[in-house]
């Protein structure tokens, strides 16, 4: 083992989903992108005993490990997923051999919880890298899915494993579940604006909502299929930089979406005023019932795509132009 970091830090990003939330759940595709503008990052310093662990979005609380990964202290609830991450990747380094080191994880996130972009995977994401990167290491990426994943089921309850394999990936993917991600290649930058609707919402309730909603209607049951195949069309196009058809994917899962009971009068009046703005279409990203809408746009304009999420009640909206760097540090 090389000689390990004195102090190490890494980064996870938000993600966001294209197409195939829900369906997913079900065994369906679904694709979806880091999202880079928002990020949660982990900072591992040298300590003298054990292992601390901090989040800036629970300052009284810390949870603490014993460098074998088992629990010193009894963990906090809200700290349990990011102990599970930690512990399993204390647990890995183990196997692979060498000393670990006393240490305490400082967590801090930019992306907002609740908002269906992803913040306790990324959070899971850079607990487990920055474990590793102290201890000299590169924390290989299916092991990374795999860590990620189990400290999500704990965050999350029942969940397809899509959040954690996005925000672990170095770009989009093509995701089913209980399979390894397929790398979805961009060629050309295109326009993204991502709007939260401040409208905190539990992806446990949603699933489960949907899940009760196919089983008694099989018109629900329907779009949900139907949904899939969307995910499969906009892989294509994604690949194919047919943007402006890749919009009108967007909204067709919007629709799909609403049918199945997740949108909100809010997400609907951001994706209606998103494509009155001149986006190629938009939809609400994530479990629904509250979180974020994304549109696609031409570049030129993102700003008014973006304002005019804001006018219909988003509260906070990042236009971007997106394209990811395969091979970046994380
Ligand atoms: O946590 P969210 O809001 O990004 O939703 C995740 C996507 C779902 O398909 C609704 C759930 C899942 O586990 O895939």
């Amino acid at each position: 083992m090389s000689a390990p970091a004195e102090k190490a830090r890494a980064h996870a990003p938000a993600k966001v989903i294209l197409a195939g939330e829900h369906a997913v759940v079900h065994g369906h595709p679904a694709v979806a992108l880091p999202f880079p503008a928002i990020m949660a990052a982990g900072e591992a310093r040298p300590a003298s005993s054990g292992v601390t662990i901090r989040s800036d979005r629970y300052p009284d609380l810390a949870a603490r490990l014993n460098l074998d990964g088992t629990e010193y202290a009894p963990t906090a609830r809200p700290l349990q997923p990011v102990a599970e991450a930690v512990r399993g990747a204390l647990e890995a380094l183990t196997r692979l051999g060498g000393d670990l080191k006393p240490f305490e994880l400082v967590l801090s996130s930019g992306i907002p919880a609740g908002a269906g972009l992803g913040s306790s995977a990324a959070i899971a994401v850079a607990a487990i890298r920055a474990t590793f990167s102290f201890h000299g290491r590169t924390v290989p990426p299916s092991l990374l899915r795999m860590l990620a994943t189990k400290a999500e089921a704990i965050a999350h309850g029942t969940s397809s494993g899509l959040d954690p394999t996005t925000v672990a990936a170095e770009g989009p993917i093509r995701f089913v579940r209980d399979h390894a991600p397929i790398d979805l290649e961009v060629q050309e930058p295109f326009g993204l604006v991502v709007a939260d609707s401040g409208q905190s919402s539990g992806t446990g309730r949603m699933v489960a909502q949907v899940k009760a909603g196919i089983e008694a209607d099989p018109a629900r049951r329907e779009a949900l299929n139907t949904l899939g195949e969307v995910a499969d069309l906009v892989a294509e196009l994604l690949e194919c930089g047919d943007i402006p058809a890749l919009g009108r994917e967007l909204s067709r899962a919007h629709d799909l979406l609403a049918r199945l009971g997740v949108s909100t009068p809010r997400l609907d009046a951001m994706v209606r005023a998103a494509c009155e703005a001149g986006a190629f279409g938009a939809k609400l990203s994530g479990a629904g019932g509250g979180g974020c809408a994304i549109a696609l746009a031409p570049i030129s304009q993102l700003g008014e795509v973006a304002q005019a999420m804001i006018e219909a009640g988003a509260v906070t909206a990042w236009p971007t132009q997106y394209l990811i760097e395969r091979d970046a540090p994380r």
